[in-house]
């Protein structure tokens, strides 16, 4: 346990040298400059750090940056320290270099593109390949979210074309018209005299989201959005934990932690969270293979992921399986709930989507360039990670092999030299004329990655994307959404999550 967890170590050299000496938007270095000229990693400007403790203090009460929120965190180290930003790793947690500029994310991204490495998930990681090493199916292959090399790539190759293909993903969109159709008859029965639902808003999504990557990953109905589903139910007990997991592991494996070096109780919490996370899906993956074994061979269903992957290789087969109830839920959730909200905000936006969708054409370009604007508006995930495979020179400083590098993609998708009039909701611009000043192509096309980037990108990006739009029309037949009262608020975590309260009222559509 202590190796590996010493190892992580190796990232977090600790630097006492503090200079602000980059102008911001410079790009990548030229190559034929002089790579003398180049500076160290160790003097890209960041907050100023302590003999042991690193930055610790800087987060303390009293600190400057005490309670401050990610997203809050990260505009104002652009506007101290410019577009390159170090921040130091102490007890453990790794150093990470922040980018702002997209030029120099386009290099590095598009350079690490063969195989890419993308560590972060330290915790996770060690509970996959230590901690449950004895109980897992497999020990070829840990998951995509935490295997890297050849492994990755292996497993990587065999998913991609069931997961990814636009063609093969359309095919699930009859089951998942019928999990939104139960969606909004629930909604309908969860509404009071106001039109609101009388349930925790974040739940309902999760319990849609749950309900839809089930259906694509294992076949057939997990059942979430029955109303009989007790609290303690396994539906319940996996969102809580998958949710519980995502809060937790932000303070773990981005912050200063003993963790890596002796038991802390948010150790042991994890860890149970994630043994609960592995047996709750083991029981639904477990009663999807029976229904698989008990459907014979020459059913006409449209089979699952799971039931294709197996035909493949049982290994890969049940580990996706696990990770798509894993990675397919807060995610899809957030996403959804953003768009409400921007499309309650903006009704004329709203009318003009309901027009596309009651024509009942084939192509809904609309729908589409809606869910995209919200995504850049208000992104589930706000940046991109990459541990490098080499040395580079960027923005005037040499980044060596092995360090932690952030491409914070959210705050570019809402700066106005990129995305002009960023703070409006403009479905449009994914869609007018080149000519029109807001369109997309005005934009750095790294200014905008909601789904990562490359070979490494989001799995589930062609399922996200056809639940959300299957969903979102069937809201948009059914309700009028509004939304009243102050802005809806984000918590930036390991994930971008919408939390209440959440004003919304959904009249019918007469
Ligand atoms: C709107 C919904 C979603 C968003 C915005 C999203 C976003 C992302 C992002 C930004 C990454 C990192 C990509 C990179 O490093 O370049 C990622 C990776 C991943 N996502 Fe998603 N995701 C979504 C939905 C899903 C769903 C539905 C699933 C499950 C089917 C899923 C499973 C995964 C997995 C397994 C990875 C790791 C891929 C790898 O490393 O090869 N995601 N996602």
């Amino acid at each position: 346990m202590q190796s590996l967890r010493r190892s992580t170590l190796n990232l977090s050299v600790i630097n006492k040298q503090f200079v602000r000496s980059v102008g911001i938007h410079s790009t990548v270095v030229n190559n034929k400059e002089k790579t003398t000229h180049l500076k160290s990693w160790r003097e890209i400007p960041g907050p100023s750090t302590l003999p042991l403790i690193g930055q610790t203090h800087h987060f303390l009460p009293g600190g400057s940056l005490y309670k401050i929120d990610n997203l809050g965190l990260v505009d104002l180290m652009y506007e101290r320290y410019g577009p390159i930003v170090k921040f130091e790793g102490s007890f453990g947690s790794p150093t990470l270099i922040f980018l702002f500029d997209p030029e120099a994310s386009a290099h590095i991204l598009r350079s690490e593109n063969l195989m890419p490495i993308r560590t972060g998930f330290q915790s996770l990681d060690y509970f996959r390949k230590e901690y449950n090493k004895g109980r897992r199916e497999t020990n070829e292959f840990s998951g995509l979210l935490t295997d890297h090399g050849e492994t990755w790539k292996k497993f990587r190759s065999t998913v991609n074309p069931i997961m990814l293909q636009p063609k093969t993903i359309k095919l699930y969109k009859n089951s998942l018209n019928e999990v939104a159709e139960d969606m909004v008859k629930r909604m309908k029965l969860l509404r009071n005299d106001k039109n609101m639902l009388e349930a925790k808003f974040d739940e309902e999504m999760n319990l849609w989201a749950l309900e839809s990557i089930g259906v694509v990953a294992l076949g057939g109905r997990i059942n979430c959005l029955d109303r009989n589903l007790p609290e303690n139910s396994p539906e319940k007990k996996l969102i809580n934990t998958i949710h519980q997991i995502f809060n937790v592991v932000e303070e773990l494996d981005f912050k200063p932690s003993l963790w890596r070096y002796i038991s802390t109780p948010g150790f042991k919490k994890v860890m149970k969270l994630y043994e609960d996370q592995v047996e709750l899906s083991k029981f639904f993956i477990g009663k999807a293979v029976k229904q698989i074994e008990s459907k014979g061979k020459n059913s006409t269903e449209e089979k699952s992921v799971l039931e294709k992957l197996l035909e493949i290789n049982e290994d890969v087969a049940l580990t996706m399986a696990s990770d798509m109830l894993f990675g397919g839920v807060e995610t899809a959730a957030n996403t959804m709930t953003a768009t409400l909200y921007l499309l309650a905000k903006n009704p004329e936006k709203q009318e003009k989507l309901r027009e596309e969708i009651m024509s009942q054409n084939e192509k809904q370009p609309y729908l589409k360039a809606c869910i995209k604007e919200s995504m850049r508006m208000l992104p589930v995930v706000s940046g991109n990670l990459r541990q490098t495979t080499k040395e580079y020179d960027v923005l005037g400083y040499r980044i060596p092999k092995d360090m932690l590098v952030t491409f914070a993609h959210q705050f570019l998708s809402n700066r106005e030299d990129q995305f002009p009039r960023s703070k409006e909701y403009i479905p449009e611009r994914w869609i007018t004329e080149k000519t029109d000043p807001v369109h997309h192509s005005n934009a750095h096309p790294f200014a905008f990655s909601p789904f990562g980037f490359g070979v490494r990108s989001c799995i589930g990006r062609r399922i996200a994307e056809l639940e959300i739009e299957t969903f979102l029309s069937k809201v948009m037949e059914n309700f009028h959404v509004e939304w009243f009262g102050p802005d809806l608020k984000v918590k930036h975590t390991t994930l971008n999550y919408i939390v209440g309260p959440f004003n919304f009222v959904f009249k019918d559509v007469k």
